[in-house]
C-alpha cells in the first residue's frame, strides 16, 4: 500500500504500521504542507525577494548612525510598526514591540508586568510560552495562579474568568484561539470583565493575527502577543507585543538602544524599553513585504473552506474521529483528529514518508488543552491548511486518512 509516486512503503505488521523508503538515497517527494500553524509555508514570494533585496542592497542597523543604510533598515523597522498598528486598531505604533516569535513577545508581556504576590488568570487552553513563564513564577513562590476551564463546547466562559479574580489579581490571559481545536475565545467578553475589575489583560494571539480582525480598543486588551510568522505570512525570527496604555511594564532584556546611550539605564519611551540590541532587520523587511499583501478576512474564509472540507469529507467514518467541530464563524483554519487505533505519531509518520502530507503530531505544546479533550498524552494530529492549499490537496489529505484508518 502507497501513494502514487511515493518514495515509500507502507509496511503494517499487526497493531504495528511503519515505513520504509525504497530507495533511502533518492527521496524526493513534493510535500502536502498542512502545518501552517506551526509555521505558514510558503512564504509569498513578495517576502522572499524583499528579503533578498534587503540583504543585498541596504542591510544596515537601525537607528545606529546616520548613515543612509541606518536610515533605511529604520524606515522599514518603523513601517511595520505603523502597519502592525493599523492591522490591530492601535492608535500608536510606539506601542509596538519587536520581538522574535510569540514566545518571545509572551515572556516580555508576563515577566515585565508581574510582581511579587500577584495573582493571575489563566486557562486550560494556554500554550506553553504562557503556561510555561507562569508555572516557572509559581515554583518559586513568586505569583499564585488560577487556571479556568474550558467548556464543552470548547471556550472558555468569561464568568468562570470573573469567579477566579482575587483581590491580588493583577492579569488574566487567554488564547484568542486554541492551536489545538482552532476555536475561538470571546476575547471581547472576557476583556470587559477584566475592565470591569481594573486588570490587566493579555492575549496570545499566535493563531490569529493574519485572519481574524483584532480591534484592541474594542476588545479592552493591554498586551497582545502574536509572531509574524504563520498567519502574517513573516519569516521565522519575528513576533509582536502590542504594550496599551494601562500596562506598565519593564525591561526583560536591557542593553544598547542606538539612542540615549549616555544614560546607565535603560531608555524609559517605547518602543526602545522594551527593543535592546539589533534587530532582525531581514526578517523585519520580509514582514513588511508580507503585511503589504495580507487580506485576514479572504484567508480566513479560504482556510474554514478547507477546514469544511475535511469535515464533511469525514463525517461518514467511525474511524475519524474531530475535535472541535464548531461553526466556520466560530473558528480559524486548523482542526485536530484522531484516527481509531493509531498514535497520531504514527499516523503523522505515515501521512509524511507514505502520503508526502504533513501535519502536526502529538501535544501542540498545549497539554492542558489536551487533557480538556481527554486526549492527553497522545495528543491528535493537527491539520491546517494555509493560503497555498488547494481542493486537491484536501482531497489527498482525506483519501490518505481514509485508507489509514481502513
Ligand atoms: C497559541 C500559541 N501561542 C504561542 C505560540 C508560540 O509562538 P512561537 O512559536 O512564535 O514562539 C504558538 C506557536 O505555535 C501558539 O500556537
Amino acid at each position: 500500500m502507497d501513494a502514487p509516486g511515493s518514495d515509500f512503503d507502507l509496511v503494517v505488521q499487526g497493531n504495528y504500521a511503519y515505513t520504509v523508503a525504497r530507495d533511502p538515497m533518492n527521496i524526493s517527494r513534493p510535500t502536502v504542507y498542512l502545518d501552517n500553524a506551526s509555521t505558514s509555508w510558503p512564504k509569498p514570494r513578495r517576502v522572499i525577494d524583499e528579503m533578498v533585496r534587503f540583504l543585498a542592497e541596504e542591510g544596515g542597523s537601525p537607528g545606529r548612525g546616520g548613515h543612509r543604510m541606518a536610515v533605511g533598515a529604520e524606515r522599514i523597522v518603523r513601517e511595520v510598526r505603523v502597519k502592525l498598528a493599523r492591522l490591530i486598531h492601535a492608535d500608536d505604533p510606539n506601542r509596538i514591540i519587536h520581538c522574535f516569535n510569540g514566545t518571545d513577545a509572551l515572556n516580555i508581556a508576563l515577566k515585565g508586568s508581574l510582581r511579587e504576590g500577584d495573582h493571575v488568570v489563566c486557562t486550560q487552553l494556554d500554550h506553553n510560552s504562557v503556561s510555561r513563564p507562569l508555572e516557572a513564577m509559581v515554583a518559586r513562590k513568586f505569583i499564585t495562579l488560577t487556571r479556568v476551564p474550558v467548556g464543552g463546547d470548547g471556550c472558555v466562559d468569561p464568568d468562570s474568568i470573573r469567579g477566579a479574580i482575587t483581590l491580588e489579581t493583577r492579569l488574566v490571559t487567554t488564547v484568542h484561539a486554541s492551536n489545538v481545536t482552532g476555536i475561538l475565545q470571546p476575547v471581547a467578553e472576557i476583556g470587559g470583565v477584566t475592565r470591569e475589575r481594573e486588570l490587566l489583560f493579555l492575549v496570545d494571539a499566535a493563531q490569529t493575527a493574519g485572519v481574524v480582525d483584532i480591534d484592541v480598543e474594542a476588545m479592552n486588551i493591554d498586551l497582545l502577543a502574536f509572531p509574524g510568522h504563520k498567519s502574517l505570512l513573516g519569516p521565522s525570527g519575528t513576533g509582536v507585543l502590542y504594550v496599551g496604555k494601562r500596562a506598565e511594564i519593564g525591561p526583560f532584556r536591557e542593553g544598547g538602544t542606538g539612542a540615549e546611550s549616555s544614560n546607565p539605564m535603560q531608555p524609559k519611551e517605547l518602543p526602545t524599553r522594551l527593543e535592546a540590541g539589533t534587530h532582525n532587520t531581514v526578517g523585519l523587511a520580509g514582514l513588511n513585504a508580507a503585511l503589504d499583501g495580507l487580506n485576514p478576512t479572504q484567508a480566513l474564509a479560504h482556510e474554514g473552506r478547507f477546514i469544511e472540507r475535511l469535515i464533511r469529507g469525514l463525517e461518514d467514518s467511525d474511524k475519524v474521529r474531530i475535535f472541535g467541530d464548531a461553526p466556520p464563524s466560530h473558528r480559524v483554519g486548523l482542526l485536530s483528529l484522531w484516527i481509531d487505533g493509531i498514535s497520531p505519531v504514527d499516523a503523522a509518520a505515515i501521512l509524511d514518508e507514505t502520503f508526502g502530507i504533513a501535519v502536526r503530531a502529538g501535544l501542540h505544546c498545549a497539554p492542558h488543552a489536551h487533557r480538556a479533550l481527554g486526549t492527553f498524552p497522545d495528543g491528535t494530529n493537527r491539520v491546517s491548511p494555509g493560503w497555498n492549499t488547494t481542493e486537491a490537496e484536501m482531497d489527498q489529505l482525506i483519501a490518505a486518512l481514509r485508507e489509514i484508518a481502513a
